[in-house]
């Protein structure tokens, strides 16, 4: 249990490092103008979202062996939540699954196009708004506290 959750909390590093970096990336490809190469943009984008679906599938396991995941809305109910505890056993757990998906659904679109600049739009809005997403719900206040 400990193990699980000082995993997720040192992907969680590495995850958002690298998320950065792609949208990052995606974005300059975009604005400026430039060729989506398989040996540089390909693997940036593919390595963060595996990272990602790493760190999803961590989390998924930490919901279920946590006392702040899923025992937390048992024991309380889902109306006995104060705003921290509604935080890490409902809005980081729903709002990331949705923000995974997004970044899949970018990663899928991009290959559809043959146009550089529509694969770096495309990973630049859909992981982008992803990692959004994620910064939204980050319990920030316990992360190594
Ligand atoms: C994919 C992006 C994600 C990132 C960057 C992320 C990051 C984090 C961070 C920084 C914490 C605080 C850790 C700490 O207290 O030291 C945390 C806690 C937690 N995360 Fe995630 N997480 C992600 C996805 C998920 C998903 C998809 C789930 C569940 C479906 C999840 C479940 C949890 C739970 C239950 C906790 C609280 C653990 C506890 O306090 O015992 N996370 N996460």
């Amino acid at each position: 249990m400990e193990v699980i959750k000082n995993l997720h909390s040192y992907m969680a590093y590495v995850v958002l490092a690298v998320l950065v970096f792609a949208v990052v990336n995606a974005l300059l490809g975009w604005l400026g103008k430039k060729d989506f190469t398989m040996h540089k943009d390909l693997r940036i984008s593919l390595f963060a979202l595996i990272l990602s679906h790493i760190q999803l599938l961590v989390g998924l396991l930490l919901y279920f062996v946590s006392a702040n995941g899923l025992k937390a809305i048992q024991t309380l109910g889902m109306g006995g939540l104060n705003a921290p505890a509604r935080l890490l056993a409902l809005e980081h757990p729903f709002i990331n699954i949705i923000a995974l998906a997004l970044i899949t659904i970018g990663w899928s679109r991009h290959k559809k196009f043959m146009e550089s600049d529509k694969k770096f739009k495309t990973i630049s809005i859909f992981y982008g708004l992803g990692l959004l997403l994620i910064l939204s719900r980050i319990p920030w206040s316990q992360w190594f506290n």
